[in-house]
């Protein structure tokens, strides 16, 4: 029976609760390249020799850590829940917080020059963290399938669901690491683009992920409770969104960076 079990846990797929480490770290490589010096020198100071892209996935990381903070309370620091056909300002945050109360928590923490370096090192990543997560369209969930943790598909063939596939799925079938994928992408954005994309408000970023999102669920399959099947088609469909995602979250994290050291209001 414990082998069963064993056995069973091995096989369960664990929800994905993020970009995966490419996606997290491509956004903080063109973040990396467009900041100001003070960013930089500002980033260094905390963080010393890790950098932004390293920095992205901590918090992923520590999701296995047994504190009582990573287990009962950072949990829902990595998405938004937004209903289809309402905005986030509508709706505003659960009472445990959600992406954005955590953003402004950090922020406050990232500026207080009394805080430790440990905690502000712990806030400048998961700020890092968490502009990327909110360019995931499923990190914008609609409330009724954990951001489509709940909707199983299969994806070249292999069982997973619909967020695995935006986590990690549609960058991995790629084959590139990330700072290839960053360089791919970073010439790609155009001076226009990176004037107009410099919004450090996480509500317009949401706003964009939401529409996105409900855009992006397949047609439901043919056989009732079979998952559907994802492959070519649906790779071919959303890898320009894919892109787009990943270049506006390297802007946003760059322009909320440049703000957050240059003491604009956030
Ligand atoms: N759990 C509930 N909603 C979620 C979302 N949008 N992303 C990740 N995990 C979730
Ligand atoms: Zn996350
Ligand atoms: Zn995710």
């Amino acid at each position: 029976m414990r082998l069963f079990l064993a056995l069973l846990l091995a096989l369960a797929p664990t929800p994905a609760l993020a970009w995966g480490k490419t996606g997290h770290r491509v956004i903080g490589a063109i973040a990396a390249r467009l900041v100001t010096r003070h960013t930089r020198h500002a980033v260094r100071a905390i963080l010393g020799v890790e950098g932004i892209a390293e920095a992205s996935t901590w918090p992923d990381f520590e999701r296995s850590n047994p504190d009582a903070f990573w287990q009962k309370e950072a949990g829902p620091f990595h998405y938004v829940t937004v209903p289809p056909g309402k905005t986030y300002a509508e709706v505003g945050a659960p009472p445990e917080g959600d992406a954005v109360t955590a953003l402004t928590k950090f922020v406050a923490t990232v500026r207080d020059r009394a805080a430790s370096r440990d905690a502000r090192a712990l806030a400048l990543r998961f700020i890092i963290h968490i502009v990327g997560d909110l360019h995931q369209p499923l990190h914008a969930g609609n409330g009724t399938d954990k951001g489509g943790n709940d909707v199983k598909v299969t994806f070249n063939r292999e069982s997973t669901n619909l967020h695995a596939v935006w986590d990690s799925g549609l960058i991995d079938q790629e084959q590139l690491s990330y700072s290839e994928f960053a360089a791919w992408l970073l010439p790609r954005i155009t001076t226009a683009e990176r004037r107009d994309w410099r919004v450090t408000d996480p509500k317009v970023w949401i706003g964009e992920s939401a529409a996105l999102r409900d855009r992006i669920y397949p047609a439901p399959p043919t056989t009732p409770g079979e998952p559907a099947k994802l492959g070519f088609d649906y790779v071919y469909a959303w890898t320009a969104d894919r892109d787009l995602r990943l270049e506006q979250g390297g802007v946003r994290l760059a322009a909320y960076l440049d703000a957050l050291f240059a003491g604009k209001p956030l």
